[in-house]
C-alpha cells in the first residue's frame, strides 16, 4: 500500500485522512469562505450497496487505487468507465464511507436531464400561489405580492421568503462552501442529451454558479443572504446568489460506454476503466453482503460464475449476489435446486455466447 493513498480500500474508516491532502494545486484552488452548513451522515443508500462491513472492503486493483488517488490530489472528478456490475457506482459510496464524507449526493442522469436539474430548481408557480394566499388572507389589504416585504403582522409573507422556492440540486449542493468535500455521483452520464457534457465542463471546471433568481433580489434589504433549501433537505445560506465551492467535491461520474465523450471533458477528468471484479475483490463483496467465511462456503457458486463468464458475454456481480442469496435462503435446503437456481440466475446480459 503506497504511503500517499488518501483512499485505500481497505473498508477501515479514517475521517482524518483526506484532511491530510496537500493544498491543491494553484488552477484547482477555489477557496470561497466557509458557510454554516451541516452534512448529513451516510444514509441507507450507502448501507445498502456496501453491505455489513464485517470484512475487509472490495479493493480495487492498484492501478485503479493510484488513478481514484491522484483525481483526489488533483481535485479533478473520476471519470469511471466498465461493465454493469463492476462496482462503479457502489466507488462513489466506498469513498464517502472509507473517507468519513458523510450523505453520497447522487445525480441519476437520463436523457432528459439538463445541467440546471443537477443545479438547482426554482418553484414560481408556488412562490406565486402563496403570495395570492398571502394577498387573500390580508383581505387585500397591506399584501407585499410576495416581493419580499412584510405582512399585516410585521413579519414576512412565507411567499417574501424566496428561499423556500429555491432548491439546490445534487450537484449545486456539493458546490456549497462545505469545510470537507462531498462525495457526488453522477450516474450514468452517458444516458444524456449529448449538450450535457459539454454544459458540465464549465462548471466543474470554475466550481461556482450563480442563481439568477437571488442574484436580482440580492441588493433588497435582508436579501443579501438567503437561506435556500440543499438536496440533503437541510438549508444553506446562499450570499449575493452565487454558490462558490471551497473544496472541490470528489466527483465520480460513471458511464456504460454506450458513447464516448467530448475530448475537453475527458482532459478534465481522470478516467478509471474498472474492471469486472474477481478474486480478492469479488471475495470482499461476498463478504460484505454475506458476512466472513460466504465466499468458501458458496465457492461452487462463485466458480460456476467466474466460468460462465469466461464463456463470453456481460455477468454484472449482482447475478452471483442474488444467486447466493436465494440459496441461502430456500434452495440451501433443497440442494437440488441450487444448479437450476444459478442457470436461472447467472444468464449473460448481452447476447454472448453462453
Ligand atoms: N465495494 C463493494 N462492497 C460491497 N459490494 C459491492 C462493492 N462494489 C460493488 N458491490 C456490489 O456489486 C453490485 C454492482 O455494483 P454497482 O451497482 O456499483 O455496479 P455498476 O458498475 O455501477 O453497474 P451499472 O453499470 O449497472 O450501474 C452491487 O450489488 C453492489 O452492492
Ligand atoms: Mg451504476
Amino acid at each position: 500500500m503506497s504511503e500517499w493513498f488518501i483512499y485505500r480500500g481497505t473498508g477501515d474508516p479514517d475521517p482524518e485522512r483526506i484532511d491530510r491532502r496537500p493544498a491543491p494545486p494553484p488552477w484547482r484552488d477555489f477557496g470561497a469562505p466557509p458557510i454554516d452548513y451541516r452534512v448529513p451522515e451516510a444514509d441507507s443508500a450507502t448501507t445498502r450497496r456496501l453491505g455489513t462491513r464485517a470484512v475487509p472492503l472490495a479493493v480495487p486493483g492498484s492501478e485503479a487505487l493510484r488513478l481514484i488517488n491522484a483525481a483526489l490530489y488533483l481535485r479533478r472528478p473520476l471519470l469511471i468507465t466498465g461493465e454493469p456490475g463492476s462496482g462503479k457506482s457502489t466507488l462513489a459510496h466506498d469513498l464517502a464511507f472509507e473517507l468519513g464524507l458523510g450523505r453520497v449526493l447522487q445525480w441519476p442522469v437520463v436523457s432528459r436531464s439538463e445541467l440546471r436539474d443537477g443545479l438547482y430548481s426554482y418553484d414560481a408557480i408556488g412562490r406565486l400561489q402563496d403570495a395570492q394566499l398571502a394577498r387573500l388572507e390580508d383581505g387585500g389589504n397591506g399584501g407585499n405580492g410576495g416581493n419580499g416585504g412584510c405582512g399585516p403582522a410585521g413579519g414576512p409573507h412565507p411567499a417574501g421568503d424566496i428561499g423556500r422556492y429555491l432548491r439546490l440540486g445534487p450537484l449545486g449542493t456539493a458546490l456549497l462552501a462545505a469545510e470537507r468535500p462531498r462525495v457526488l455521483l453522477i450516474d450514468e452520464l452517458d444516458k444524456s442529451d449529448i449538450d450535457l457534457p459539454n454544459d458540465l465542463l464549465n462548471v466543474l471546471e470554475e466550481g461556482e454558479f450563480t442563481l439568477p433568481e437571488l442574484e436580482r433580489v440580492a441588493d433588497r434589504p435582508g436579501q443579501q443572504t438567503v437561506q435556500v433549501l440543499t438536496d440533503d433537505g437541510l438549508r444553506a445560506p446562499v450570499t449575493g446568489g452565487r454558490v462558490r465551492c471551497r473544496a472541490f467535491p470528489v466527483v465520480v461520474m460513471t458511464s456504460n460506454r454506450e458513447r464516448d465523450f467530448p475530448a475537453p471533458l475527458l482532459r478534465r477528468c481522470i478516467h478509471l476503466d474498472l474492471a469486472a471484479p474477481r478474486d480478492e475483490r469479488l471475495a470482499a463483496m461476498v463478504q460484505a453482503h454475506f458476512g466472513a467465511g460466504s465466499y468458501d462456503e458458496y465457492i461452487g457458486l462463485v466458480d460456476r460464475f467466474v466460468r460462465t463468464e469466461a464463456d463470453g458475454g456481460v455477468r454484472p456481480t449482482d447475478q452471483l449476489l442474488n444467486a447466493i442469496y436465494l440459496v441461502q435462503h430456500t434452495a440451501g435446503r433443497h440442494p437440488a435446486d441450487q444448479e437450476a437456481v444459478a442457470d436461472l440466475l447467472m444468464r449473460p446480459l448481452d447476447n454472448g455466447p453462453r
